[in-house]
């Protein structure tokens, strides 16, 4: 069987750094060699030179929303442009989100998802489910979607009428998922009240895209985590707060840590790197609707708490960096909401950026090292959604999903050259150094240079173990 080898770099995992040659056969990695001490090797053997490089695990990235209904249309990447994307930024598995539909069996929304996967996807990829109606029969049915590998539930606190699940349903979920092994994921924001305040602003006429931070504050977010630990203390079982925005959402989650429960939490480039000056921009093509571009929720925040986000990964109490990923063009999607910031469609481009922009604004900048890098780009995902020790490092025996990584490559992040299916990028014009030269998954190089090797279907579900932490 054909090696592939990836000689002269220097491995990076979340705890060491050294310089070593790696071997990979039959999709795995098989051999890690001090350098040059890997002898002849066969004539057909795939040479990839890494010197002045890095190897890295390829990222995981644990929150995408590929082609989501929501807001009135449909996320524009669809698991063929999504993971494409994804494989291009050094990507190499994503954990989707498949939705239970109200009234439905959850084996009904997980197929769906199934059926829009299958056979189209770039890279690895797995599925969380959204629960929007939780009842015994539902509670005894995640039972059977546990064993299908889908361990890991959402459920909202927001958007009521849509996702919005009461106390009761989210406390009946968690307690079925602590007794499964299976982990709550938590959209925690308190959708109600934010509604007549986003009712309140419209009446007022305040309808720029401005009032989309300003209706959903930050105290909104920090009560749903208090509530969600909560209920998940309560329960007995662990949580998992995504998307966390705000510096008192985060203050929560320090204070649960602090008292030994099982909490973690991610956070997203967008808190990291962006905040609320950008929903009220209204220099460029869109003019005074130039501000709908950054309309995610939670929203984007006050530009200091994008320190309070830095510290969290550094001290621990944020483990993982996700993007949540959701994208809508501008024309035709975000477009419904001109007039009406309410009827923006929530969500941002990101799948392809995330690492360029945390090894550029993170390790560059000396924010977080370059193990802290892989740790909650990759490791930390991996770890906490049940794919380690498969996936998430690199070591003898794991999925060859790796990077070799440019760490001096200089781009411009632009809509023009990246491959999300999607008119904009929330990062139009910035620089940014680091980049993958190569990209494999499953010993396969996907990505050379900028030049897609792979085909689509390449990708596989991947089925995840239960809560291990
Ligand atoms: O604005 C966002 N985040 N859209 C996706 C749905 C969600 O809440 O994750
Ligand atoms: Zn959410
Ligand atoms: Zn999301």
């Amino acid at each position: 069987m054909a090696r592939t080898r990836i000689e002269g770099g220097t491995v990076v995992t979340a705890v060491d750094t050294y310089a070593a040659d790696v071997a990979i056969e039959g999709g795995k990695i098989v051999a890690i060699y001090q350098p040059g001490t890997f002898g002849a090797g066969a004539a057909d053997d795939v040479v990839i030179d890494a010197r002045g490089k890095y190897i890295l695990p390829g990222g995981i990235d644990a929150h995408t929303h590929m082609e989501m209904p929501f807001g009135g249309t449909t996320a524009s990447d669809d698991f063929e442009t999504g993971t494409l994307a994804a494989a291009y930024g050094g990507t190499t598995s994503i954990v989707d989100f498949a939705i239970q539909s109200k009234g439905q069996a959850l084996k009904q929304g997980l197929d769906a998802w199934h059926q829009k996967a299958e056979g189209q996807a770039a890279i690895d990829y797995a599925f969380h489910l959204i629960m929007t109606d939780v009842n015994e029969t539902i509670a005894e049915e995640m039972g059977d979607i546990v064993k299908e590998g889908v361990t890991s539930f959402k459920m909202f606190m927001a958007y009521p009428g849509v996702l919005l699940v009461d106390d009761g349903q989210i406390f009946r979920g968690m307690q079925r998922a602590g007794e499964l092994g299976a982990l709550i994921c938590m959209h925690a924001e308190n959708g109600l009240p934010i509604d007549v305040l986003v009712a309140q602003a419209i009446a007022k006429g305040n309808t720029a895209p401005k009032f989309h931070s300003i209706t959903r504050p930050q105290i909104m977010e920090a009560e749903g985590t208090h509530r969600a630990i909560c209920l998940a203390e309560m329960a007995g079982a662990p949580v998992y707060m995504v998307h966390l925005s705000a510096e008192r959402a985060l203050t929560q989650v320090v204070e649960a840590r602090d008292r030994g429960l099982p909490v973690y939490a991610e956070t997203c480039p967008q808190y990291l790197f962006l905040d609320d000056s950008d929903l009220a921009r209204t220099e460029g093509p869109w003019g005074e609707f130039e501000g709908a571009k950054y309309i995610a929720t939670p929203p984007l925040r006050p530009k200091s708490m994008q320190e309070d986000l830095w510290r969290g990964l550094r001290t621990h109490d944020l483990q993982v960096v996700s993007t949540d990923h959701c994208p809508f063009c501008m024309k035709g999607q975000k477009e419904l909401g001109r007039g009406n910031f309410a009827k923006v469609p929530n969500g941002m481009p990101g799948v392809e950026t995330r690492l360029y922009l945390l090894w550029d604004g993170g390790v560059r900048t000396g924010r977080i090292s370059m193990n802290r890098f892989v740790e909650i780009t990759s490791t930390a995902p991996a770890k906490i959604f049940g794919l380690y020790p498969n996936k998430g490092t690199i070591a003898i025996g794991a999925d060859a999903d790796l990077l070799v990584w440019d760490p001096e490559k200089r781009h411009v992040l632009s809509d023009k050259t990246l491959h999300m299916r999607v008119d904009y990028t929330p990062y139009e014009g910035q620089e940014v150094v680091g980049a993958p030269t190569h990209v494999l998954s499953h010993g396969r190089v996907v990505i050379e240079n900028g030049v897609y090797k792979g085909k689509k279907g390449d990708g596989r579900f991947v089925k995840r173990g239960t809560f291990a932490l």
